[in-house]
């Protein structure tokens, strides 16, 4: 069965008011696109085409009227809604009647990814992840972000969510494999303090089971999140200067190769 993919493009985006006052911080330009078509690059040189994206009520109509039905790019593009941002797992909840018992891969609206050689990364960790994959990246200050313990055969020990004490630089990016146990999973989790069904738990869970593999994304790859001022200033700034500097267009989603 094909693996199908999932972009989270909900949540409030409160460290980017008052940009995100009136609109969903994923459709707001990142130099000379919507943030959406960064992230739905990614499923596209990964080979996914049947996507749903998952949205907040209020700004459901807008993806809708920028992305249509996705056929126009040779996707299938499908839309439902997160009522409350209640959690970046909570996606497989909503997926899972869409999802019909398919593997997925999940991954967060405001994530930008970046590097020679990503698409055939990206397609060799889709057709070969077995159980659960996390894409692992080098940060200066892990204690922002999920952070992985690694032994010294390179397989995760567990993942830990804004590390008070230095564990490793190798943060967990908003890119996922699931296997089709995920939205099982995701009922037996419970609400975090802050009331939110966390990836972390659903990642460590994988773990528990031995079911989770490390995808790590060297020196020769960007990761950004596009969730603050500086951030999206920084990302538009980037793939300005890789576009004109490079003569490469990123996230040129009517010229990605599709494989039939
Ligand atoms: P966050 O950046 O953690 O949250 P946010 O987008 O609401 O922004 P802020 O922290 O500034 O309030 O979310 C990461 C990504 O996941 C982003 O693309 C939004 C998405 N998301 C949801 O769609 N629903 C959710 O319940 C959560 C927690 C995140």
């Amino acid at each position: 069965m094909t693996r199908k993919g999932i972009i989270l493009a909900g949540g409030e985006g409160t460290r980017l008011l008052p940009l995100t006052k009136d609109r969903s911080k994923q459709l707001l330009p990142i130099y000379n696109k919507p943030m959406i078509y960064y992230p739905l690059s990614i499923l596209m040189l990964g080979g996914v085409k049947e996507i749903l994206i998952i949205t907040t009520p209020r700004d459901n109509k807008e993806f809708r009227n920028l992305l249509g039905d996705g056929s126009q790019w040779s996707l299938s593009i499908s839309y439902e809604e997160q009522n409350n941002p209640n959690g970046i797992a909570q996606s497989l909840l909503i997926a899972e009647n869409w999802l019909k018992g398919s593997s997925s891969v999940l991954l967060l609206g405001d994530n930008f990814f970046f590097g020679h050689g990503l698409p055939d990364l990206l397609k060799n960790t889709f057709n070969n992840s077995n159980g659960s994959t996390v894409f692992l990246h080098n940060v200066a200050d892990p204690s922002r972000y999920g952070v992985a313990n690694i032994d010294n055969n390179k397989n995760i020990l567990d993942i830990v969510e804004k590390p008070s004490e230095f564990i490793s630089n190798w943060a967990v990016t908003g890119l996922y494999c699931y296997d089709q146990d995920a939205s099982n999973y995701v009922k037996e989790i419970e609400p975090s303090n802050r009331g939110e069904l966390e990836i972390t738990d659903l990642n460590n869970r994988y773990i528990s089971e031995n079911k989770m593999q490390a995808q790590f994304l060297g020196q020769g790859y960007t990761w950004l999140d596009m969730g603050t001022h500086e951030s999206l200033l920084e990302a538009s700034n980037f793939v300005k200067i890789i576009e004109s500097r490079q003569g490469i267009k990123i996230a040129d989603l009517d010229n990605i190769p599709i494989n039939e």
